[in-house]
């Protein structure tokens, strides 16, 4: 028997009928037409699927449509609607991805970090990427466009995350 629910999906009410099987990922992707998710694993190991649940990561691919019925969810295509976001400029200025396949997961863990902490240490961003993988890069330069996304120049507001 399908259900009704209804999510914030980066700002936007949606009501979505969906099977009670139905996986959080496979409606953000199919159903939302939101492709920034991606189906990696599926089972919980990559991070590839992150998205935003009431403010914290999440694994979609692990999460029932169904049970975040009421709840706000946050992908890639949400952040810096007005534009890119500090993070994400730094993250392009210095090349920190390669393919991309894992940058939403990446993008949204370290966002989730800086909306906890203005200055975080390199561990703290190593550990808060780490449930991420990432085939091409190393992650250094993911790591140091993080920390520079913390940088304001003298005098400037702090950076949006
Ligand atoms: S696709 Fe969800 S953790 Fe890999
Ligand atoms: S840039 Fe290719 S998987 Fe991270």
């Amino acid at each position: 028997m399908r259900h009704a629910i209804t999510l914030r999906v980066n700002d936007e009410v949606r009501t979505l009928d969906v099977e009670p099987s139905d996986v959080l990922l496979e409606v953000l992707r199919g159903r939302v037409g939101l492709t920034s998710p991606k189906a990696g694993c599926e089972r919980g190991d990559c991070g590839a699927c992150t998205v935003l649940l009431d403010h914290r990561t999440v694994r979609s691919c692990l999460i029932l449509a169904v049970e975040v019925d009421g709840h706000e969810i946050v992908t890639v295509e949400g952040l810096g609607i007005d534009g890119l976001t500090a993070l994400q400029e730094r993250l392009i200025e210095l090349s920190a991805f390669q393919c991309g396949y894992c940058a939403p997961g990446v993008i949204l863990s370290a966002a989730e970090l800086l909306a906890e902490t203005s200055d975080p240490t390199r561990e703290e961003v190593q550990e808060a990427i780490a449930g991420n993988l990432c085939r091409c890069t190393g992650y250094a330069p993911i790591v140091d466009a993080v920390l520079a996304a913390t940088r304001a120049p003298a005098g400037a507001p702090t950076p949006e995350v």
